[in-house]
């Protein structure tokens, strides 16, 4: 993982994208493309994909492009999606239910293996089958089970505490849907911070500048 560092965060950032175009040419039997169609294709110039996919030391040939198959299987593997790293959800309400229903972890490297709430009253439930365990579990859930990984879906007031113990506890990245900046307070904890209402707020700036 350390040989990735130097690459810049943009490039990384685009790295999903290009993953989830070449899986839909992949299904669609594509075998080759030229930087110049996929460019067309993912709306980026050719030489910013040249540029990108050079920094991870190339994949294409000249007069050739890209081998689909040989590509996506690259990028997943500099993306880790076949890491299976374990993870534990905070916070079965509307969200974290509907997180926790619709993500396809496996396909993206992580493997959904305990969902925590404090409310008694949906302990046992199932969701995507796991049963909802009451949050007074999750220590020894933790201690027992070793997740790296927590998907926060509560709210910003509740979720320093929860971070607080989760990180003694061998918790590493955080998938944060709660408002509580993580980034700030936790130096050497990766965390990717998620803010629909960030992409909703980009849309109506765009609708007002067409
Ligand atoms: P909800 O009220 O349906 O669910 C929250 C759940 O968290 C409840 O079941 C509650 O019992 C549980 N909970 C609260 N504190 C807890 C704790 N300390 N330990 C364990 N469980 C705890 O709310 P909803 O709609 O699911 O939203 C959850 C949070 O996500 C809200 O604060 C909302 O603002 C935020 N949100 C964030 C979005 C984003 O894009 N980042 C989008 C939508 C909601």
């Amino acid at each position: 993982m350390s040989k990735n560092t130097a690459v810049s965060v943009s490039v990384i950032k685009r790295l999903p994208r290009y993953y989830r175009f070449l899986g839909e040419l992949k299904k669609s039997g594509t075998v080759r493309i030229s930087s110049g169609e996929l460019s067309r294709r993912m709306g980026l110039t050719a030489s910013q994909i040249r540029q990108d996919l050079n920094c991870f030391g190339g994949f294409g040939q000249q007069g050739y492009g890209y081998n689909v198959e040989q590509l996506y299987k690259e990028i997943g593997k500099i993306l880790g999606v076949n890491n299976n790293i374990k993870a534990i959800l905070i916070g079965a309400g509307n969200l974290g239910k509907a997180i926790a229903t619709h993500m396809s972890f496996e396909q993206r490297g992580f493997n959904l293996i305990g969902i925590f709430d404090k409310n008694e009253a949906l302990a046992g439930q199932l969701v995507r089958n796991i049963p909802i365990r009451h949050i007074s579990g999750m220590y020894n859930f933790c201690r027992d089970n070793s997740p790296a990984v927590a998907v926060l879906c509560i709210p910003s007031e509740n979720a320093k505490e929860i971070i607080d113990e989760l990180i003694p506890l061998g918790i590493k990245g955080f998938w944060n849907f709660s408002h509580y900046d993580i980034a700030a307070n936790y130096p050497g904890v990766a965390v990717e911070n998620v803010h629909l209402s960030d992409s909703l707020m980009m849309l109506s700036y765009r609708i007002n500048n067409i």
